[in-house]
């Protein structure tokens, strides 16, 4: 069984990683609209990625007869002034996901919750991935995103990525 206040708290996460989705899949489109369809891959593929951020609190929740509450998503921003403005919004929410896993993590210890303890261990170490990938194009893009020749070679390496 899972206390209610650490129920109600990973219902909201669930609902924030199915907004990191949505969020996810308007960057990506706003690439393909750029023709940027490398960054459009990679951002595709992190839309799926927190996908699965969500499935995993929702198996936790399952697993231990937490009544899971959809909510519905909100609408993400799809327009942005220019593609560094654009990866500097994902690389802010990345930031705000870390910073929601540790509000997580303290309230799991404070409740000497265990089981969600563990869980959010594999977590702590994703958004360390998600801030060192993020911070990585943010810097790539502001030395790149005037210069077009050098940003379709950017297109084309997080391309790449993506299909690794
Ligand atoms: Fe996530
Ligand atoms: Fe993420």
């Amino acid at each position: 069984m899972i206390k209610k206040n650490i129920a109600e708290a990973l219902n909201q996460q669930i609902q924030h990683e199915q907004n990191n989705a949505q969020r996810y899949l308007a960057v990506a489109l706003y690439f393909e609209g750029l023709n940027l369809h490398g960054l459009a891959a990679w951002l595709n593929k992190q839309a799926g990625d927190e996908r699965g951020h969500a499935e995993k609190f929702i198996k936790h929740m399952v697993d231990r007869s937490g009544v899971v509450k959809l909510g519905a998503l909100d609408a993400p921003q799809s327009t942005f002034k220019n593609p560094l403005v654009a990866i500097q919004s994902v690389q802010a929410v990345e930031r705000a996901t870390t910073a929601l896993i540790e509000k997580l993590m303290a309230l799991a210890r404070k409740e000497g919750d265990y089981a969600l303890e563990v869980l959010l261990h594999w977590f702590i170490g994703e958004q360390v991935e998600e801030e060192q990938w993020t911070n990585e194009l943010a810097a790539e893009m502001e030395l790149f995103y005037e210069k077009p020749g050098q940003l379709y070679m950017l297109d084309h390496q997080w391309g790449k990525r993506a299909k690794a």
